[in-house]
């Protein structure tokens, strides 16, 4: 193996790895996004809890092989969930993930095999992991504009501009609701306008559905964006996650899901689909699923699940502001609305690669260079300390 030197590290999970070797008591972990309570303490929810308790004791369970596309009860609940009514699901092609990158490695490479030398677009900045994945599937890769750094807010005439642009029949992938790392969504109206442009071009939606439920406290809300678009007739891919909304982060469960313009063309993609998923890794584990399962199949855990996941939303939202007022009280030079304007697990702060650095290696508040923080590290305990840091490195590094 002398040929072979290491590789470099993933920048989301080395500042997790970076966080957890450093012993300080003031440290802060608003790298990866992973929801935390207010002791900052990850948070297994109840009805999580509930629902593995009645799967320990249903005797009727066992370990046998799932389907290679999955298990057919639990891809057509989660199908149901994301599109609601908007379309009739028998047209869906529907098969079981390894969680959402899981979802989207199924997705490019159905993109690479039949959709063969179309571009995909990625919005200008996107989670990280979708250029590593598009580009093992051998996408050609391109970015569309969306943050506008001066309003810090979403750029939509540059946005407009570009999907114009765009040969006819790209790719185009959307984050559905809590872009990240932004967590600027456009607005209904503006989703609206996008799906105009894309019908128009011959674009192909492709959505990446990673919060739904988290972002507003809404599953209907936060699916507005998929939703509209389904009812507009677009073929379009979705990849579903339930690693936030349901706190199921190492569970790695979601869903990849192809809405067709027939049943019969449903009915062949999703064997395509498993001509993807055997050699790759043949069929899906089954515990995650069972979980989901068991809170969507139940309309007293649905409800359950509904309150526990709003809690995590306003939580965060309530942390927005105390960060935003905090930082208001302290005068630091700047603007700091879009704290609370931006939605979902991540703030955009504005701060430059260097000030990131500084925030690491001064204050211990382990964050992304890109000036992404994960608002659900923040809590009342350490608000305080986190502004006066952001304060400090605004003030004296540029
Ligand atoms: C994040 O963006 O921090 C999360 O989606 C975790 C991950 O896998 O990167």
């Amino acid at each position: 193996f002398t040929h072979i030197t290491a590789a470099p590290a993933d920048a989301i999970f080395k500042t997790k790895a970076d966080y957890a070797a450093y012993n300080n008591k003031n440290k802060m972990n608003l790298g990866i996004g992973a929801y935390r309570t207010n002791e900052g303490k990850p948070y297994p929810l109840k009805v999580v809890k509930k629902a593995e308790a009645l799967i320990l004791n249903d005797k009727s369970l066992n370990k046998e092989y799932l389907p290679i596309t999955g298990d057919k009860e639990f891809t057509r609940l989660a199908a149901r969930l994301v599109l609601g009514n908007s379309v009739d699901l028998n047209k869906v092609a529907s098969t079981q993930s390894i969680s959402g990158t899981g979802a989207l490695r199924l997705g490019a490479e159905f993109c690479s095999k039949f959709l063969s030398g179309k571009t995909a677009y990625f919005s200008n900045p996107t989670w990280g992991n979708h250029f590593g994945v598009f580009k093992e599937a051998n996408i050609k890769t391109a970015k569309y504009t969306y943050w506008d750094p001066k309003t810090r807010g979403l750029d939509f005439a540059g946005f407009v501009n570009d999907l114009n642009k765009a040969p006819n029949g790209s790719i185009f992938v959307f984050h559905a609701c809590a872009h990240n790392p932004t967590g600027v969504d456009p607005t209904n109206e503006q989703w609206q306008q996008i799906a105009t442009i894309m019908k128009r071009k011959g674009h192909f939606p492709f959505f990446d559905t990673a919060y739904q439920g988290f972002a507003s406290g809404s599953l209907d809300n936060d699916a507005y964006s998929i939703r509209y678009f389904a009812k507009q007739g677009f073929e379009m891919i979705i990849t579903q996650s339930f690693a936030k909304n349901l706190g199921l982060y190492n569970e790695r469960v979601g869903g990849f899901h192809i809405v067709c313009q027939n049943q019969q063309k449903a009915k062949d993609l999703l064997t395509r689909v498993a001509k993807i998923v055997r050699p790759m890794y043949s069929n899906p584990p089954a515990h995650g699923a069972l979980i989901v399962k068991r809170i969507l199949k139940s309309s007293q855990l649905f409800n359950e699940w509904n309150e526990e996941m709003s809690g995590m939303s306003n939580r965060i939202i309530k942390m927005r502001a105390l960060l935003k007022n905090a930082l208001v009280r302290l005068k630091t030079p700047g603007t700091w609305d879009h704290i609370v304007s931006q939605i979902g697990m991540f703030s955009f702060t504005g701060l430059s690669p260097q000030q990131c650095r500084v925030m690491k290696s001064k204050h211990h508040v382990y964050l992304l260079e890109s000036g992404r923080i994960s608002m659900s590290g923040i809590n009342t305990n350490n608000v305080e300390y986190l502004a006066k840091a952001i304060d400090d490195v605004v003030r004296n590094v540029q």
